[in-house]
């Protein structure tokens, strides 16, 4: 397996789930111990601990936080932990792995900690088969964050740059800034400075821009929720990409675990999109940017269609979205596989 990027998101240690505190980076590399489950829904509710792949496993072990101090059911601690985000598929995967668990009498740590090891291992068949688009040199856009931070370790949209910077290919990174919360600029540019990988960090509206000047090669994203019309959910802005990238042919592609692909819902209109604090948007940290007067709107998230997607960089390779459904067949996770149970459906 490729040697590990320098970044990881959280890890369980003595009893306590610790955490990169992702509010303050990259000012400051500062861990959280989060030892109780409110703590872990806090963390997530706030974006300390963030990314879809990173979430689910946080509310893995946050179900083992409450296994482990007994005061809450399995069934309201999953509740708890379920209500803190709406979009990200991976969440309700991640809690109900652990439920499961918990309700069969099972080892609710080991369980959590093989769901985390999942996470990390198909992150990495995703940057082995992403890393064939990568030419050498290629210039690659990608928005908000889906690097190491976003999933544990490794990441998914960066996972593909990663193998080809190691195999010598030298990419180039175009990084959205990701308003209002910055993932890109300070979270993404971080993990790629960490690396020493070639990047330029530019403003939300300059993305279409350099798509049209063909100083783009390829776009490569995440994703919180992905539909089996594929149509799927990503930090909002994504969508523009999106379309600027079609309208001047290049190409766009997706890159997820299966815990991000759920089988329960066929499209985008399905699809819970989060709406965030107006206090994203009106200031920056205690400085309020915006008149006092003013009123905002601040969806976290915002759904592409599938028309828009060249192809989807799964664990078992870059396939087109009309393979979906198929594809989660063979992988046991369609409607009647693993994470799809009825009773555990996400909201
Ligand atoms: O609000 P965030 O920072 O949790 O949003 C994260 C994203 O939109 C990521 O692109 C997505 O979770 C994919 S992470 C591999």
């Amino acid at each position: 397996m490729e040697s590990p990027p320098p970044v990881r998101a959280l890890w369980f240690q003595d009893g306590a789930l610790w955490a990169l505190d992702q509010r303050r980076l990259p000012g400051s590399v500062h861990a959280v111990r989060l030892s109780r489950v409110e703590e872990v829904a806090h963390a997530i509710r706030t974006l300390t601990v963030r990314g879809a792949p990173t979430i689910g496993v946080a509310g893995a072990y946050g179900m083992v936080l409450a296994h482990q101090e007994g005061r809450l059911g399995s069934r309201e601690a999953a509740d708890l932990l379920r209500s803190t985000r709406p979009t990200a598929h991976d969440l309700f995967v991640g809690i109900d792995t652990v439920r499961r668990a918990w309700d069969a009498g099972e080892d609710v740590l080991a369980a959590a900690h093989h769901y985390r090891e999942e996470v990390v291992g198909e992150c990495h068949a995703i940057g082995r088969a992403g890393a064939s688009l990568i030419r050498a040199g290629a210039r690659i856009l990608t928005h908000c964050n889906a690097g190491a931070l976003a999933t544990v370790e490794w990441g998914t949209a960066l996972a593909p740059v990663r193998v080809a910077f190691r195999e010598g290919r030298d990419p180039f990174v175009w990084v959205d800034e990701t308003r209002p919360l910055l993932q890109g600029s300070r979270l993404t540019a971080w993990e790629l400075s960490q690396e020493g990988i070639r990047h330029a960090v530019i403003v939300d509206n300059a993305a279409g821009h350099f798509l049209q000047r063909r100083e783009v090669d390829l776009v490569i994203v995440g994703a919180d929720r992905i539909t089996l019309s594929g149509d799927f959910a990503n930090k909002i802005g994504t969508y523009e990409k999106a379309v600027v990238a079609k309208e001047n042919g290049i190409p766009f592609y997706v890159a997820a675990p299966w815990s991000t692909f759920d089988p329960e819902r066929h499209h985008g209109e399905e699809i819970p999109v989060e709406e965030r604090g107006a206090g994203e948007v009106l200031q920056w940290e205690s400085v309020r940017t915006a008149p006092s007067e003013s009123s905002a709107r601040n969806p976290a998230f915002d759904v592409t269609p599938a028309r828009y997607v060249t192809a989807f960089i799964t664990p078992e390779g870059v396939v087109p979205p009309p393979d979906i459904p198929d594809l989660l067949k063979r992988n046991g996770k369609g409607p009647s596989g693993r994470d799809a149970s009825r009773a555990d459906a996400s909201p």
